[in-house]
């Protein structure tokens, strides 16, 4: 019985140890990387590497400006309303700005 019961602490321990080691991937960064390239893509750079935006002015997600931009939420949630920068507004649910939300934040270095 006692070996039993170190044995099953040894595995839940180790099952447990090997999912710390590797974070699983929040599926709302997967969604909001589609939206951003659905929606998005057209001006601004919105892959983790950077890169140009294909409208100059428009900030690369992976930025520094697009990481401190304030107020982040109510920017999106804007963009949806009004559009932006000649963006006719973008219809994004709820769900889609949250995961966009996710997507722009996991760009952040950690
Ligand atoms: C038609 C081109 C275009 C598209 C499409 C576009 N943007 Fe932009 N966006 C711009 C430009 C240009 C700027 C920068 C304007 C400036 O600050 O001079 C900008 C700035 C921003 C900013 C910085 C803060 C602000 O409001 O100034 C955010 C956040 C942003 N865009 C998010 C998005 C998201 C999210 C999408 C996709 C849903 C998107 N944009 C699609 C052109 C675009």
């Amino acid at each position: 019985m006692r070996r039993l019961s170190v044995t099953v602490v040894l595995f839940v321990t180790l099952s447990a140890g090997a999912t710390w080691g590797r974070p699983k991937p929040d599926p709302a960064i997967a969604r909001g990387h589609d939206t951003a390239q659905r929606a998005c893509a057209a001006c601004h750079a919105v892959e983790k590497g950077g890169g140009e935006s294909m409208v100059p002015r428009a900030v690369p997600f992976a930025s520094l400006e697009m990481r401190h931009t304030v107020g982040l939420d109510g920017r999106l949630a804007d963009l949806t309303r009004k559009g932006h920068y000649g963006m006719p507004p973008v219809a994004l649910s709820q769900g889609e700005l949250a995961d966009l939300r996710a997507y722009i934040e996991s760009l952040r270095p950690r």
